[in-house]
């Protein structure tokens, strides 16, 4: 397994562009399974988790092919079998996405149920409920969500989610533009993910409106057809490269990226001594070589704080002026990175849902475990900001959700290099 090496003490400075990103990417490539026409999707980031998708897709039959500005055309129309198997499902739990759009165009879908993973048991209790309501049959045995319309289309319905769920509204809005009739989502995700969702399938010729909202609402229309669409910036990991340079007490200037949808973030890197500032498409931080103050915290669900920068925020927390406490609402196993950080020196002390902690003035390096995706970045702030070297194991976890990291840490003046394995 590759690591990564780090010696820690240099200060981040420098400029760095965002890549596309991979929470909308994933739902957008799962789109295209609404269509017969071809669909191209621009600005993909380089990722694991996008090839992942892709051999998804293509194990069910659909082609896709790199187009020369590096986006990627999706052509759904050559579908031969509607079979998402476990061997990639447990690679990708966002799998799932294929079940709406497959089911409600296709009328019937076989997939994986993605397994629980590090951070949490990641139930998809919700979606197929939704999907049970709009009048799919939906089995689940032997591991395999065996999902069909009996040859009729699904139908236009209320559905209001218990629990805010990103993937699950993208799950049910996908499956209601083909449906028959009006679906209303209440208690929808308003992440902007699920926005960029919304417009590509506009642009697609779906009839969706309130997304960013808590109710959003679609009515079924009989087909839809192919586009171009460029995703999003990546805001995980615009506000990584930011903390990462705040806990540095370094100056970054981040471009391609959508200061807007950031502002939960910012706020809080403003507590912390850091001197930002916006433009159209970048965000510039400055520390002026501060060492941060500490900030509490609370994740929950879009626009509050994202619970994707919870652990990035603790590893700068580690070393901030003061104390105080990282409160994770979302997933119910998100401390992971906790313990790694404790054997740097951290004082962090969790109770129940909630870690108290108090900065120390530097940590010490020292061989650390990658247990998810989110917890990787932070041992790799963790291992900028300690004494001596730091070895991160297990980084595959971190190469499905950060593209070329260590070059674009290297450009911003980090010493870290992969070893290969
Ligand atoms: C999406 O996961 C993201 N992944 C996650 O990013 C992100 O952490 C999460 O949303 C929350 O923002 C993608 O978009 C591909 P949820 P998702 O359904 O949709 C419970 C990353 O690091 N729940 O919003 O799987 C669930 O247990 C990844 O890029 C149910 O109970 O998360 C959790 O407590 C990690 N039943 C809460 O809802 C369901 O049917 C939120 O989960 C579905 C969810």
């Amino acid at each position: 397994m590759d690591k990564l090496v780090i010696q820690g003490g240099q200060q981040l400075n420098g400029e760095i562009r965002i890549a596309g990103a991979k929470n909308s990417a994933l739902p957008i490539m799962a789109a295209a399974l609404l269509t017969s026409d071809v669909v191209t999707i621009g600005n993909l980031p380089h990722l694991y988790d996008i090839t992942t998708m892709l051999e998804l897709l293509g194990c069910m039959g659909v082609e896709s092919m790199v187009g020369e500005k590096l986006n990627v055309e999706i052509n759904s129309g050559t579908i031969r079998k509607f079979n998402a198997p476990y061997e990639l499902v447990k690679t990708m739990r966002a799998s799932i996405l294929v079940l709406g759009p497959m089911l409600s165009h296709y009328g019937e879908a076989q997939v994986a149920l993605p397994g629980g993973c590090a951070i949490g048991s990641r139930p998809v209790n919700l979606h197929l409920a939704a999907l049970k309501k709009m009048g799919a049959d939906i089995q689940v045995e032997s591991g395999y969500i065996h999902a069909h319309t009996r040859g009729s289309r699904l139908k236009g319905t209320h559905i209001l989610m218990d629990v805010v769920t990103v993937t699950g509204t993208e799950n049910v809005m996908m499956a209601a533009t083909l449906a028959d009739g009006q679906t209303i989502i209440e208690n929808a995700a308003r992440e902007p993910e699920v926005v960029d969702l919304a417009r590509c399938l506009r642009a697609m010729g779906a009839d969706v409106s309130g997304e960013g909202t808590g109710t959003i609402t679609i009515n079924g229309v009989d087909k839809l057809k192919g586009c171009e669409y460029p995703v999003m910036p990546d805001r995980i990991e615009t506000g990584t490269y930011l903390i990462a340079a705040a806990a540095t007490r370094g100056r970054i200037k981040v471009k391609d990226t959508w200061p807007n949808i950031l502002d939960a973030v910012l706020s809080k890197l403003e507590e912390t001594g850091a001197e930002i500032n916006v433009g159209e498409n970048w965000i510039s931080l400055d520390m002026h070589g501060r060492r941060p103050r500490a900030v509490s915290l609370t994740t929950a669900p879009y626009p509050a704080f994202p619970t994707d920068m919870q652990a990035q925020f603790t590893a700068l927390n580690t070393v901030a002026e003061g104390s105080g406490s990282i409160t994770e609402t979302v997933f119910e196993n998100r401390f992971m990175h906790i313990h790694e950080m404790n054997r740097m020196g951290a004082d962090l002390r969790v109770e129940g849902n909630t870690v108290i902690f108090r900065g120390v003035p530097r940590l010490k390096g020292a061989p650390v475990m990658a247990t998810d995706l989110r917890a990787s970045a932070s041992l790799i702030i963790a291992g900028l900001v300690a004494e001596h070297e730091t070895v991160v194991d297990r980084i595959y976890h971190i190469d499905r959700g950060y593209e070329c990291i260590e070059e674009k840490l290297q450009l911003l003046g980090a010493k870290i290099r992969r070893l290969p394995s």
